[in-house]
């Protein structure tokens, strides 16, 4: 053991005693006073050396990998040596002083009283350092230059990472820190670097989801290299290929490593930096001082407020283009702070400070890098992709059946049909009013009938208050025990829908599936739902803590910044709350990802079909099991505007199963903003119109003719790009690539789309640019360059590389350079997907500069588990190049439906046109240029279709 326990300061004392004792002048020494002051007692001490008992390894195997120099090794023991003989780690009021004068610039602050009520003898009793600034946002108390919370004692290294310990030298201010601290540099592959810093005496809570691999890609060429400084605590990753400096966590505050604050700060490589959340903000983080406190909250979106989910993910975008990507895996509630220097501080109340950094070096790599720790997206039913309608109270099935039939009828194109909680008797899950809803399950037999699908909302609080044998969700899960126990053991008890007295699931504890599946099934054989909506999975809890009992004292030295002043029990459950998998405290982030698992599983194998879930909380992994949607929103502008961010984020945190309320969820929309919603949300991932108990009813068809209009063109246009989202789906779930993806992914090196968040991109080809604001007519749109885009209705070309207004005819654009497979729905009469799925498929073809394209169709039967890994798919290449487009069959497995029409958009006259050699007749548009061949071509044999140009071109 190390002798520990000494405060930072207090090796300032014994220094002050021996300059003292020496006769310096430290007499009026302004922190001396202020240490007097507030440790008197420690001046007086004698000087007490502090030893290293013994080392925990000194073994160094593999010395050819290791990226500790010689040198380095040896000044570590010769430093070990030196302070150790000193006899203090810290520094001398004069250092001190020197140090602190050092940090001239307000944004190399880093902050050493993030809590509330900073005051400088509190800054100085951390041996931080205190300077007022006008900077409004700029710590006061902020860390020294080598601020040494831990020394090096020793690493070992082999070619697979390397291991540092560190022992405790001071006292931070924070109870219970760690007295030897671990460092575990795992080189998981040549693009991820695990830095996994543990207690080494004692095991701390890890979060069990996601299921982080533990085989891994063979290490070749490491793209990364890893800087120990063993004087200094503190780290720096460096990307070999550019020298650029990912990370540096050195000379940051040192890390601080207590039972409930773990802290550890880093200077980034660049101001752009995305993801984090869940939150309300723009997509483009604020580098401007803003913290963001992560913990799963039941909270309409709003900003600087935690949100539904936790992601402590973020993509650092460098200014010449590369980018990198940083994870956190920790479930505890937790705060991250950004600042200008460009820097990060991490502040986790619990767990373990476990990073993974993603070297890229485009976006979509950043993403794919992730994915292979967190999981990749579960592959969605083709139904799913098709438009949803839903209200929390339709409050009868005769009201459900209705607006179902009028949007229908309407010709809104539409597949799944929703029904919020009063279907439920008294709230209660696994139930249905048999009499306002009465019918039911002839209804979902009627929706069947029509090629549509059908969901149910199940919230995971569980009725503890029906008579004993008359509600099997409780009766069963006393008999299983399933529920989540308070500290004395007891099931806990607290209050959600049914309004008197609620249960929970753990769905960490080992039964807890059978018993989920054994509801859902005994359900589903009543009301043959097709999906699953697992709200307020949060938990949310109407009760802040137990209706028996007071919970246990929080005891936080530190609570993240928008947590209620109530505590983290805020409307969830008591942190002592006890689960299979750790208490409340550790797993309540894990809490929707755990219901997810359990009911993914569930509805597979009840249904034997791909599933659909889609879950209110989220974090890590979640994408693997479920879709999400951004919760309770405004019917506003603001929130309309918000749902771009909002569903860009969750691309970079692998759910791109992802959509607002269209029209918005609280409050009453308008018919414009309703208009405007449904144009933008036609092309959301997941998209469904939705809204709460009390507003009036917004189906399109409810809104009146504008909105209907409106609704039926944006959503057959998305009907008609939906063999293109699929395939963007399945390449989602099969190489972790991004649906909705933001217009940087595409343009890395091109400033100027850097915090573009009014428009987003669906794979590499479409642009959707949708108007924004009240009483406009147009919106601003931008189209980088070189390649052409063109208004994917019309096939006119749109302004490149500048912003220009554009209408709603033209919100959606395409880029040179695609060949996109599209399907469009019938003319005439309802319109679901599988009405879409059976007709001819159309082909356009949209050249870049260099007259080259290409694109890809995925197609399977859209439901069965498990086609792709079966292989019950095809997939086909398509290429242009010189006037020729040929296919490329890369599997043939299932049938796809044949092409009908080629359409190309050229800027010359069309001479000839062969299809497999064999000249066919077209049509050439002049106004429009498009080029237009109907052909009979089925897909499973290789073709190809060539022109000729009227006006040959020289060679
Ligand atoms: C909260 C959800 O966010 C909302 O969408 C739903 O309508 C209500 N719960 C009622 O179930």
């Amino acid at each position: 053991m190390l002798v520990g326990g000494l405060l930072c300061a207090l090796a300032v004392a014994t220094w002050w005693a021996v300059a003292g004792a020496l006769g310096g002048r430290w007499g009026d020494d302004h922190y001396r006073k202020l240490w007097e002051r507030v440790h008197p007692e420690e001046v007086k001490k004698p000087l007490t050396p502090m030893t290293l008992e013994k080392p925990v390894i000194t073994e160094y195997r593999y010395h050819d990998h290791n990226n500790l120099s010689t040198k380095n090794r040896s000044n570590a023991t010769d430093n070990k040596k030196k302070d150790v003989k000193k006899g203090f780690l810290v520094h001398s009021p004069e250092v001190m002083k020197e140090l602190c004068a050092r940090i001239v610039d307000d944004e190399m602050r880093f902050d050493c009283h993030p809590q509330n009520g900073a005051s400088e003898e509190e800054c100085v009793k951390r041996g931080c350092c205190w300077k007022a600034t006008d900077n409004p946002y700029a710590p006061y108390c902020f860390y020294p230059p080598q601020y040494e919370t831990y020394q090096f004692i020793n690493s070992t290294e082999n070619k697979h990472g390397m291991t540092v310990y560190y022992s405790r030298s001071c006292d931070t201010g924070y109870p219970d820190q760690f007295n030897v601290a671990r460092i575990d540099f795992n080189y998981l592959s040549n693009d991820i670097l695990q830095i996994k810093i543990s207690d080494a005496e004692h095991k701390r809570f890890e979060p069990p989801y996601p299921e982080v691999p533990t085989v891994y890609s063979s290490i070749s060429e490491v793209k990364y290299r890893v800087n120990v400084d063993s004087s200094a605590v503190g780290f720096k990753v460096i990307r070999n290929a550019d020298n650029v400096t990912i990370w540096d966590a050195q000379n940051t505050g040192g890390f601080i490593l207590a039972d409930k604050f773990l802290q550890l700060s880093a200077v980034l490589p660049t101001n752009y930096t995305y993801g984090i959340g869940e939150k309300q903000a723009s997509f483009l983080n604020d580098m401007n001082w803003k913290t963001h406190t992560l913990f799963n909250n039941d909270q309409p979106p709003g900003e600087n407020i935690h949100l539904y989910g936790s992601h402590p993910f973020y993509l650092g975008l460098e200014t010449n283009g590369n980018s990198h990507g940083v994870l956190l895996l920790n479930s505890n509630a937790m705060d991250i702070a950004l600042q200008p220097t460009p820097a990060i501080t991490y502040r986790a109340i619990g767990g373990i400070l476990n990073f993974f950094i993603f070297l890229g070096p485009s976006p979509e790599d950043v993403i794919a890098q992730y994915m292979e720790i967190i999981g990749k997206p579960f592959m969605p039913p083709y139904w799913a992709l098709g438009f949803h309608l839903c209200k929390y109270n339709y409050g009868s099935l005769n009201v459900t059946r209705h607006v179902w039939q009028k949007n229908r009828d309407a010709g809104i194109p539409f597949d799944v049909q929703w029904n919020d909680l009063d279907y439920m008797s008294k709230g209660n899950d696994f139930t249905y009013d048999t009499e306002a809803f009465a019918g039911l399950p002839e209804f979902v037999k009627t929706v069947h009938e029509a090629g549509m699908h059908y969901v149910i909302l199940i919230d995971p609080g569980v009725s503890a208050s029906e008579n004993p044998g008359e509600y099997p969700p409780f009766d069963l899960g006393l008999e299983m025990n399933v529920f989540v126990k308070n500290s004395t053991d007891m099931p806990f008890v607290g209050k959600v829908w049914n309004r008197v007295s609620t249960v929970w699931p753990d769905f960490t504890h080992p039964n807890a599936s059978e018993y989920w599946k054994e509801l859902m099934s005994d359900f589903h054989r009543k009301v043959n739902y097709d999906g699953a909506w697992i709200d307020m999975n949060e938990p949310s809890n109407f009760l802040s803590g137990s209706m028996y009992g007071e919970c246990s004292p929080e005891n936080l030295p530190y609570k993240p910044q928008t947590v209620s002043e109530e505590g983290l029990k805020h409307k969830t459950m008591c942190m002592d709350a006890k689960h299979f998998a750790g208490s409340h405290f550790d797993v309540h982030n894990m809490y929707a990802i755990s219901e997810a698992v359990a009911t993914h599983a569930a509805l597979v194998e009840i249904r034997g079909k791909r599933p659909l879930t889609i879950s209110r909380g989220s974090s890590p992994g979640m994408g693997h099991y479920a879709g999400h949607w951004s919760g309770d929103v405004f019917s506003q502008w603001h929130d309309l505007k918000a749902s771009i961010p909002q569903l860009l984020s969750f691309s970079l945190f692998g759910i791109p199963l992802m959509g607002s309320d269209i029209c918005g969820f609280i409050g009453d929309t308008t018919p414009e903003l309703c208009k405007r919603w449904m144009q933008l949300g036609a092309f959301y991932p997941f998209s469904r119109n939705h809204n709460s108990d009390t507003s009036k009813p917004q189906d399109p068809v409810s809104l009146g003719p504008i909105v209907v209009e409106a609704s039926k063109r944006a959503l057959r246009m998305r009907y008609r790009l939906l063999p293109y989202y699929y395939t963007l789906f399945w390449r989602a779930h099969t190489d972790a690539t991004t649906v909705a993806r933001p217009l940087f992914f595409e343009f890395p090196n091109d400033k100027r789309v850097y915090n573009i968040d009014t428009q987003f991109l669906i794979g590499e080809h479409i642009m959707i640019s949708a108007i924004l604001d009240e009483g406009a007519n147009t919106t601003n749109a931008f189209y980088p360059g070189p390649n052409p885009w063109y208004d994917l209705n019309t096939g006119k070309q749109l302004a490149l590389n500048s912003w220009k207004a554009i209408n709603d005819e033209e919100m959606v654009a395409v880029k040179g350079g695609a060949i996109l497979p599209l399907q469009d729905p019938p003319a005439k009469g309802p319109v679901t997907t599988s009405n879409t799925r059976s007709l001819p498929i159309q082909l356009l073809l949209v050249p870049d500069t260099a007259g080259v394209a290409r694109g890809e169709l995925y197609w399977d039967d859209g439901d069965s588990l498990n086609s792709y890994e079966e292989e019950k798919y095809s997939h086909i290449i398509f290429k242009l190049k010189e006037n020729e487009l040929t296919s490329f069959i890369q599997w043939w497995g299932y049938g796809v439906p044949a092409v009908d029409t080629i359409k190309v958009l050229v800027q010359n006259l069309i001479k000839t046109v062969t299809v497999n050699n064999v000249s066919s007749s077209f049509t050439y548009d002049k106004p429009t240029k498009v080029l237009k061949i109907d052909v009979n071509i089925n897909l499973d044999k290789p073709f190809t279709v060539k022109w000729t140009n009227k006006v040959t071109q020289k060679i």
